[in-house]
């Protein structure tokens, strides 16, 4: 078992930085499109032999130190009773929307052990296959309300900050359910055998940090809490989040996912004595060999003062990424970092 990623996680010494990336499991792989092409994306989240199938694949081939489940963040709110689609270049689409009160309330409070059992299912047959870690995970509410006002993705966040300023109460009651249904879900894969939990506040940068601490700091505090006593480590990672770094310490998660728009050395500094996860430009994957080693050398040096530091991109792999260029990333950071 290579549990350095779990050591990163808690601060520890390692021979090495572990490295994984987010979305390390989808489009850019030509394996993974080789499933897809037989099964729709939603079908495939609910298909635990072929979850682990897609799970596997960057681990196997790439040499990922960590797994990531194979599934997405929208298909706990299909199981609050939100029918999803996915369109092909349109990306999710819910096929209605969350904007007053009685929508609130006409969300149902899943049963994560039942309505999602196919998730726990993959969570367990992935752990009895891998050799390296496997981090569960969630959306963080904010980011999931949004999809849910939105009624899909958004450029401008129009409905959601309309409902936030103009109906805070509605805003808030929509923050609650997501949050009860998120801490559900997350102990049900910490029971099911994740051995980290990542929660992804991908849309969450769009607040000023005055709205960040009313609108979604306290929910995430409660999710973090509420998952403590499983002794997990717990991952928050807040997309844009250059402002937000000392309110993302505030969370009170174990690790602090960065975006690639600061310097790794900065933030390291404001998050203090805790791990933190990233912060490469996905589309420096672009970089030919040389400049790529020039860029991991310099962020794995500056990161030397982390209480652990584990490697991953600022944000998920885009889908035209080269799968070697992947590889050569890996083979970087560990080659470059061996203590
Ligand atoms: O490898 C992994 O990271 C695990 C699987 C994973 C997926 N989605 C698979 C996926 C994870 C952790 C997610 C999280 C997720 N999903 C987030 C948070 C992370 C982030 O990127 O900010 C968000 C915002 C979503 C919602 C979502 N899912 C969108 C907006 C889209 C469409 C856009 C896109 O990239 O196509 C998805 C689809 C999706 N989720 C795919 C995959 C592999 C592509 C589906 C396909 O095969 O066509």
């Amino acid at each position: 078992m290579n549990d350095t990623f779990l050591k990163a996680c808690r601060g520890e010494r390692t021979d090495y930085t572990p490295v994984w990336m987010m979305r390390q499991a989808g489009r850019y792989m030509p394996e993974y499109q080789q499933i897809r092409g037989q099964i729709g994306f939603l079908e495939l989240c609910k298909n635990p032999g072929l979850c682990v199938e897609v799970t596997m694949q960057p681990i196997e081939l790439l040499g990922m130190d960590a797994a990531i489940l194979f599934s997405d963040i929208l298909i706990l709110m299909e199981a609050m009773g939100m029918p999803l689609e996915f369109h092909e270049g349109r990306g999710p689409i819910f096929h209605r929307t969350v904007r007053d009160q009685a929508a609130v309330e006409s969300l149902r409070q899943p049963q994560a052990r039942e309505d999602l059992g196919f998730v726990m299912e993959t969570i367990a047959l992935l752990r009895r296959r891998l050799e390296v870690p496997l981090i569960g995970f969630a959306g963080a509410p904010f980011t999931c309300a949004t999809y849910l006002i939105e009624g899909g993705s958004s450029k401008v966040f129009w409905e959601t900050k309309k409902l936030m300023y103009r109906h805070p109460e509605v805003f808030h009651g929509l923050m609650e359910k997501l949050t009860t249904a998120t801490i559900d879900y997350l102990q049900a894969q910490a029971e099911a055998g994740a051995q980290a939990l990542q929660l992804f506040d991908s849309w969450v940068g769009i607040l000023a940090p005055d709205d960040f601490t009313e609108f979604a700091l306290p929910y995430v505090q409660r999710i973090v809490a509420a998952l403590k006593p499983h002794g997990l480590p717990f991952i928050y990672f807040a997309n844009n989040g250059a402002t937000l770094i000392e309110l993302s310490v505030a969370t009170g998660a174990d690790v602090i996912g960065l975006d690639w728009r600061l310097p790794i050395g900065d933030a390291i500094k404001r998050v203090g004595p805790r791990a933190v996860q990233g912060n490469l430009d996905p589309f420096a994957l672009l970089l030919p060999e040389e400049r790529l080693r020039q860029r991991i050398a310099r962020l794995l040096e500056e990161a030397r003062p982390a209480h652990g530091h584990i490697f991953n991109l600022g944000h998920g792999i885009h889908q035209h990424t080269p799968p070697e260029q992947v590889r050569l990333a890996v083979r970087l950071v560990h080659e470059l970092s061996r203590r």
